[in-house]
């Protein structure tokens, strides 16, 4: 009923020459092709190539595909990480990158060089979950002979296949929805050249950045329920941010699924659903949002994403601190942003949460929906 774990770092061999297939597992492993096929299958290409975590993934890809004098352009607001890639690593190796907001498609044409091997972006955009149109982007790298990775981490391919929409390459890091119980670090890379696919295996095993054995088979427990989980995840995350929309405390709201979204348009045509991250902006400044944040009880202070558990994170103190003060303005990441990663919880206890930290912020209740009213939109909005 389950796959094996085949936590074993070699394999023997009957004879010499012989059963040679299998031999060590930092090359492959049975239990790391499982999960290989499992999520080639949800992207829609052959196996993937799975990796220890999501910047072993993309550390390996860049790493493949890239040599010195290569250019690469990315989203502006991406994953700290990937960023910290190109600034402090690749650059010392002679390897170009430009930042640009990539939901203005024309901006990523303008970014393109003679030099330029690569457009990679990440959609929807973390913290204010904007939203970049890859069926747009595709037509652009494709008229420049440029490849086009999404690093697809907030959706996972059950809500959007980048693939589909024209991406040559899809990235994952399975640490968050995927594996979805804060169990395990991974990451994968899905694509439908065969070429490129045996490039990523040949430099994995060279930097030895393959997935564990006993992390790929906890996650294979994981995935099993990804779908069931991100349903309810949309779910709670709509009841949310209906409810955050209409507290006078709140300033906005972040979620492509609300009606008030400038890009929902986009988000029906290149999503499956909105998805279980939103983020909202308190009118309060930067000490109530921290003493609400503080008063959380059922929610958990976290930097991570994707899981069973809801978390909430201060970007413009955690996330996004190291962003140039003026940049951070101007992508909306003030004082009063807080980012939820919805999790599985009953929506009313979210909401009660919520509603008892603003209280205990000091954010007026008067300007909160009363309790008995809360749970019964819910009600309405959910079950
Ligand atoms: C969008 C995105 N991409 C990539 C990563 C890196 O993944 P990992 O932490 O598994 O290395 C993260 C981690 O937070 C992420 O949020």
């Amino acid at each position: 009923m389950i796959f094996p774990l085949y936590q074993t770092s070699m394999f023997v061999h009957q004879a010499v020459g012989l059963d040679t297939a299998i031999s060590y597992s930092r090359v492959s492993n049975p239990t790391v092709d499982m999960l290989e096929k499992v999520i080639g299958e949800l992207e829609g290409t052959p196996p993937a190539v799975c990796f220890r975590s999501g910047m072993a993934a993309t550390t390996t890809l860049f790493l493949a595909l890239l040599k010195a004098g290569d250019h690469v352009v990315l989203t502006e607001v991406i994953y700290g990480g990937t960023m910290r890639l190109f600034r402090e690593v690749l650059d010392h190796f002679g390897v170009t990158s430009t930042f640009v907001d990539t939901c203005e498609a024309a901006n990523v044409e303008s970014a393109i060089t003679a030099a330029t091997r690569i457009v990679f972006i990440e959609t929807p955009g973390n913290p204010t979950l904007k939203l970049t149109d890859i069926a747009a982007v595709a037509r652009i790298t494709k008229q420049h002979g440029v490849l086009l990775a999404v690093d697809n981490t907030f959706l996972t391919p059950i809500l959007q296949k980048p693939l589909e929409l024209g991406a040559d390459i899809s990235v994952l890091s399975t640490t968050k929805y995927i594996d979805g119980h804060n169990a395990t670090v991974g990451g994968s890379i899905a694509t439908r050249d065969e070429a490129m696919l045996e490039r990523l295996r040949l430099i994995r095993k060279t930097l030895g950045t393959i997935q564990a054995p006993f992390e790929a088979w906890l996650t294979l427990q994981g995935v099993k329920t990804l779908p069931a989980r991100l349903k309810i995840q949309c779910e709670n995350a709509m009841a949310l941010a209906s409810w955050l929309e209409r507290n006078p405390a709140v300033e906005r709201v972040y979620y492509p699924g609300l009606d008030s979204c400038p890009q929902k348009a986009l988000a029906d045509r290149q999503q499956r659903a909105p998805g279980g991250m939103l983020a909202f902006e308190l009118k309060a400044g930067l000490e109530p949002t921290i003493r609400m944040l503080n008063a959380l009880k059922l929610c958990v202070r976290a930097e991570s994403l994707g899981g069973l558990e809801t978390l909430m994170t201060h970007p413009s103190t955690t996330t996004h601190a190291d962003l140039d003060p003026e940049l951070r303005r101007r992508l909306g990441i003030r004082d009063g942003l807080v980012r939820i990663s919805v999790g599985l919880e009953a929506p009313e206890d979210i909401l009660a949460d919520l509603e008892q930290a603003f209280a205990a912020a000091g954010i007026s209740a008067a300007q909160t929906t009363p309790k008995s009213n809360a749970s019964s939109e819910v009600s309405r909005e959910v079950r």
